[in-house]
């Protein structure tokens, strides 16, 4: 057992623990930790009155000076809106052909631009535009309805085979085996004769015979030489670049199904000026004309 010491004189008082000899002195806490404390204490009451705290079962109370994240956010989006009104009303309203001489214009239109196709066609077209089977690449000068300003502006205000929009492109390729407008040995032949317009190794017995299929049928859009229509959006057969695939098997699903690809108008979705930017943004990716 340890020894208590005596308590000397002028001693503060001990609130009677020990340990091992040593005593707890029952000393006052200091003033200033002691005010600190009973501030921090008034500083969150204020705090949970003045600003959003106390979750309740759908929201939590809002604070008496209505701030909110959302509301900041939705401010500075208005502050950014009102810095880019003049440009965007100006962006909205010139001749479309016309932006690209405004080296202010369309350096703005091509940075709006190319937002707005991260949000809203990469899923489709891909985050750099290289497209996927099925969705075009619009890094290339192939194009399926036309590659100046206008005609992509028009592409992209009223969309492709979208029965929303009157004003969508539109045009059909039939489903010449589904319909039974052509035999399977009728499509056999014309695939072949479609790989030798690129080049691609094909079945030479079939050629012939698959050219005279070709021109009875696939000539009035994809034209006698398989270059295509942009009319139409029929595409250039002669090029070596696929929407579908170009392997045989792609080639008799394409000519037996056909494809009807859909793009989705974007005049319900975006404004005239976020249109025109991202018509601007498409247009100077390498393949605008
Ligand atoms: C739901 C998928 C989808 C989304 C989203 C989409 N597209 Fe498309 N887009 C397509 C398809 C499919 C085609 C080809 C249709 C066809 O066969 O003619 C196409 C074609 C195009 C063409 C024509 C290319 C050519 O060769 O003539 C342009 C330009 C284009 N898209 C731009 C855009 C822009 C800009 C956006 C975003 C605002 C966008 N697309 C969003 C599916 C999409
Ligand atoms: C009424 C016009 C029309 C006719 C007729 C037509 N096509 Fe097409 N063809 C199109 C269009 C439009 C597309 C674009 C496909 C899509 O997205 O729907 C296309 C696409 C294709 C493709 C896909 C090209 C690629 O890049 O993947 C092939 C191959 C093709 N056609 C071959 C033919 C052949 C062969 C015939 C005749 C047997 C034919 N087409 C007749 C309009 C036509």
């Amino acid at each position: 057992m340890s020894k208590v010491p005596e308590k000397l004189k002028g001693d503060p008082e001990t609130t009677g623990h020990s340990w091992d000899g040593i005593e707890e002195f029952n000393n006052p806490l200091p003033r200033w930790w002691l005010w600190t404390f009973y501030i921090t204490i008034v500083w969150a009451i204020l705090y949970t009155i003045a600003y959003p705290a106390w979750p309740m079962i759908s929201r939590a109370t809002p604070g008496i000076l209505g701030w909110s994240t959302r509301a900041d956010i939705a401010e500075e989006i208005a502050a950014a809106e009102e810095a880019n009104a003049a440009i965007n009303t100006k962006l909205a309203s010139v001749e479309l052909a016309s932006i690209a001489e405004d080296a202010g214009l369309s350096t703005y239109g091509v940075s709006a631009g190319a937002a707005v196709f991260r949000t809203w066609c990469a899923q489709c077209h891909g985050s750099g535009a290289a497209g996927a089977v099925g969705y075009p690449n619009l890094l290339d000068d192939d194009w399926l309805w036309g590659g100046d300003i206008e005609a992509i502006h028009a592409t992209i205000a009223h969309g492709i085979r979208n029965e929303e929009d009157a004003d969508a492109r539109y045009s059909e390729m039939p489903a010449f085996g589904r319909d039974e407008l052509l035999e399977p040995a009728q499509i056999d032949e014309v695939v072949n004769f479609v790989m030798s317009l690129s080049g691609e190794p094909a079945d030479a017995s079939r050629v012939e015979a698959g050219a005279v299929v070709f021109e009875e049928n696939c000539a009035a859009c994809h034209m006698e030489d398989g270059t295509g229509d942009r009319e139409q959006g029929a595409p250039n057969l002669t090029d070596a670049i696929w929407l579908y695939g170009g392997d045989y098997d792609s080639l008799v699903e394409t000519v037996t199904q056909s494809r009807f690809g859909v793009m989705p108008s974007w005049t319900t979705r975006l404004s005239e000026a976020e249109i025109r930017a991202v018509a601007t943004y498409v247009h100077q990716l390498g393949g605008g004309e």
